[in-house]
């Protein structure tokens, strides 16, 4: 395993308790920052390193690069590049419309993150007031060529302050895969607070700790991810912005996500599902450092694994490619040491991605045709948390012999 910096200690980002780093996966890259051959000498690296506040019950990295270094102009991730996301969100919007907004007159919703208009189009659509706040520019673009209105800014309190200014308070503050991201949080729920009207909630889901640690998919740790949240650490967070939590929804997507709905202190009942919800984090101990050690352990397993078995396929002369130029995939291939002796080339539907190579390993990444012209023995499935679509509609990879390599919740081959 990577040597802990011992330096890897700093204050929580939410209530200022000294916290320090369980394990470090070591020097890690930008995990979107796709680079071009002549970018490779000036590539970025910081140190990734998680950590859990015994005191709020928040998990988080210690070090996280500038926000402007991760989103920005020319932002790898579209949303809709998946299919099964886009059913997700255009579900999401579909119980926010038909729920809290059902008897609202003219209602106006605002996303943060919303990215290429994967989720504010159903708004858009049914002609419903909405407004996307979403700073990675090129993204955003593809969302207004949809019709879904957005600004490029970062969220945060000043923000939410012009917003409200401009058009009025907002019946709904949504946010999918973004709020894990923002590390000035206590902004964001400020902002919250400034903008939502006396009934208004604030709906957010993000990749849920509780399946990280139970599934050990330490992927899912990355810069773009300053947290990782529990039903625990966003109720006491909530409660430092007069918030509560009044329901929890658990989401099947990016590996196991939570939904959360937040309101007013007082002003809904709460769902009997948040105290289930607490309970089964008790007992998983969530809240226990102890659970921490087993993860840093169950993590540098998973390494030897994989490596073991990546080695022995290279032995046998075994062609290998990766499958989806995932965000969580820079984690691994760099923790892992998955260098391009290991995986010819990564598969990605991606135009941005294509022809560039992955962050910090520096394995090619090549459009889907050439993954279909001359399948390989086996493929690493870095796209895990889209694995049923992928699996679906990849049935002539397998049938023609091909094999997939999946690392989460344990490594394994199947096909
Ligand atoms: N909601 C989409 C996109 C998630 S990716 C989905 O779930 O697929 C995270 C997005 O949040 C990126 O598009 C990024 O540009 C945006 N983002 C990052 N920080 C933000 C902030 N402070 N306010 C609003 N959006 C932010
Ligand atoms: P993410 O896990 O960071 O969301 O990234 C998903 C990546 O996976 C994105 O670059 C597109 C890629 N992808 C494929 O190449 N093929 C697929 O079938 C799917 C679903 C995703
Ligand atoms: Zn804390």
């Amino acid at each position: 395993m990577a040597e802990l910096n011992h330096s890897a200690s700093c204050r929580c980002r939410v209530c200022g308790a000294p916290i320090e780093a369980f394990m470090s996966f070591g020097r890690m890259p930008i995990a979107n920052g796709f680079l071009a051959a002549s970018e490779i000498p000036s590539e970025y690296f910081f140190e990734l390193a998680p950590a859990f506040c015994g005191h709020c019950g928040m998990f988080q990295i210690v070090e996280q690069p500038r926000p402007e270094k991760m989103f920005h102009a020319e932002y790898a991730f579209y949303s809709s590049t998946s299919r099964y996301m886009q059913l997700h969100f255009e579900k999401f919007a579909l119980g926010v419309l038909e729920g809290v907004l059902k008897d609202r007159r003219d209602p106006f919703v605002v996303e943060l993150g919303s990215n290429d208009g994967i989720m504010l189009r159903h708004f858009a659509a049914g002609g419903i007031r909405h407004l996307g706040v979403e700073p990675s520019a090129n993204v955003a673009a593809a969302a207004r060529a949809r019709g879904v209105r957005t600004v490029s800014r970062f969220f945060d309190e000043t923000a939410a302050r012009e917003i409200r200014a401009e058009d009025g308070p907002a019946d709904a503050l949504l946010g999918a895969n973004v709020m894990c991201h923002i590390p000035y949080i206590h902004s964001v729920f400020a902002g919250a607070n400034t903008l939502l009207t006396p009934r208004g909630v604030l709906i957010f889901e993000d990749p849920y700790l509780g399946d990280i640690v139970e599934k050990t998919a330490y992927d899912q740790i990355y810069d773009e991810h300053a947290f990782y949240f529990s039903c625990a650490s966003i109720s006491a967070l909530a409660l430092r912005h007069e918030l509560e939590v009044i329901d929890v929804l658990p989401q099947p997507v990016h590996g196991g996500s939570m939904r959360y709905v937040l309101a007013r202190a007082g002003a809904y009942p709460v769902a009997e599902a948040v105290q289930r919800l607490r309970a089964s984090e008790e007992a998983l101990g969530l809240e226990r450092p102890e659970t921490y050690d087993r993860l840093r352990a169950n993590v540098a397993r998973s390494r030897e694994e994989l490596r073991a078995l990546l080695l022995d396929l290279k032995r046998q002369g075994r062609r290998v490619v990766g499958y989806a130029a995932t965000s969580k995939s820079t984690t691994v291939t760099n923790y892992c040491g998955i260098t391009p002796d290991l995986v010819e080339f990564i598969s990605d539907t991606t135009p941005l991605k294509q022809g560039k190579f992955s962050p910090g390993t520096h394995i090619p990444v090549r459009p889907h045709e050439d993954f279909a012209a001359r399948y390989p023995d086996y493929a690493l499935l870095f796209g895990w948390n889209h694995g049923e679509e992928i699996m679906a509609k990849e049935r002539a990879f397998t049938g023609a012999g091909g094999k997939w390599i999946v690392y989460v919740p344990k490594v394994q081959v199947l096909g």
